[in-house]
């Protein structure tokens, strides 16, 4: 009889909504289609170097026959997002054989799986990836797991932020997260009513953002605005906003304070400024992340039983497929498409999202100061 497998299972970077979705359905289903033995590996591959694992079983993760792990935030694993794994590589490699795993689940982002597939090649480890984050910047996958939950909570304050504007009539800046991406901004805009969205990917004029703004108040009469920010657009002259905390670190922030300052001194009217922040990461998956984050588990389990390792599970028109994780590393971060159906949408309802490809060689700050300058000018002017 041929010895009962064993898998591990971790979650590594930044956490969001969904990831105990995905550890559930891989216990669930390893052990009751192939009689597998999971291990949760605590703290991802800190756990490996320190050679730590938790048996987990449906048993264990149910409580009176509900099983909380569906819609409980965060992860019952815990994570890291720092730290030398590449220069502890031998170590990370060691830990995976003393605890005699035969494959190993990584649920993680673009960062976290090319690391752990480095290390997977150098020392033969059977690896297989599940793609988690807020910013949805996993290339080769249409969705990450946590990505619609973050959406859904940008889109509740969104909803809230957009009444307390209307009654004092002001400009309501929201600053998001997605790192170097505006996926997240790109999708809560569009579904919060959002008036501009102003994401990495698309140089903007201040003097449009405010000339927008402008003719929302004049033309339409509607005193109020409501702006999303991504927190890794630039300001108008072509820098990234950042602190670098106690520790060292460095933060991405500021963009929103940055664009509201702008708004009033330009435009002489109340704006306010709400940066999310991790509330965007806390919280119960949405309905959508439960049924990828369960589609992602069952499937991870299938390819451990094909062996077919060095694969990320990935969500494409609407199922679930694999894609070898070089590729997924060679195409990532994956940015929005500003010629994409998303940004020609929300353009289309008139959604200020940065300037329109024939108007960047005039307005676009990022290109040239000296245009900006004179296009705020402009716009001031005008709106004077
Ligand atoms: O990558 C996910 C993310 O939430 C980014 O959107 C954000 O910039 C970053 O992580 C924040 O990281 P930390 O939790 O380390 O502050």
């Amino acid at each position: 009889m041929s010895k009962r497998k064993r898998i591990g299972i971790l979650t590594s970077g930044g956490d969001c909504p969904g990831l105990n979705a995905v550890i559930r359905a891989v216990v669930s289903y390893a052990t009751s289609e192939y009689n597998w033995e999971v291990r949760g590996i605590p703290y991802a591959t800190q756990g490996l170097i320190d050679r730590k694992s938790v048996v987990l079983n449906r048993h264990g993760i149910e409580r009176h026959g509900i099983d909380p792990l569906l819609s409980m935030g965060g992860t019952i694993l815990g994570s890291i997002n720092k730290g030398d794994t590449e220069a502890q590589a031998d170590e990370v490699i060691a830990g995976y054989y003393d605890l005699e795993l035969d494959a190993l689940i990584a649920i993680g982002g673009d960062g976290s799986l090319a690391i752990l597939e480095k290390l997977a090649k150098k020392g033969n480890m059977n690896l297989v990836g599940v793609p988690k984050t807020i910013d949805n910047d996993v290339a080769c996958t249409e969705l990450s797991v946590g990505f619609n939950s973050a959406v859904s909570t940008i889109l509740d304050s969104l909803d809230r932020l957009s009444y307390t504007a209307a009654s004092h009539d002001r400009v309501m800046v929201v600053e998001v997260m997605g790192r170097t991406t505006g996926h997240l901004a790109l999708h809560s805009g569009i579904v919060g009513g959002a008036d501009a969205i102003l994401i990495p990917e698309i140089p903007y004029s201040m003097g449009s953002l405010c000339k927008r703004i402008h003719h929302l108040r004049t033309l339409w009469g509607r005193k109020f605005a409501v702006v999303v920010v991504a927190e890794g657009a630039k300001t108008a002259g072509g820098e990234s906003r950042y602190y670098k905390d106690a520790l060292g670190e460095v933060r991405l922030r500021g963009i929103g304070e940055y664009i509201s300052t702008e708004i009033e001194k330009n435009l002489g009217v109340e704006a306010r400024v709400t940066v999310l922040g991790h509330v965007q990461r806390g919280g119960a998956p949405s309905a959508y992340d439960r049924l990828i984050a369960t589609a992602f588990g069952k499937t991870a389990v299938d390819v451990i039983a094909a062996e077919d390792y060095g694969k990320m599970v990935a969500w494409k028109s609407n199922h679930v497929t694999t894609i070898s994780l070089d590729e997924v590393f060679e195409n990532s971060p994956r940015l929005v498409d500003p010629d994409g159906f998303w940004v020609e949408t929300a353009r289309s309802l008139g959604i200020y999202v940065g300037e329109e490809p024939e108007a960047h060689d005039t307005c676009s700050t990022q290109q040239n100061g000296h245009h900006n300058a004179l296009a705020i000018e402009t716009a001031t002017t005008m709106l004077n």
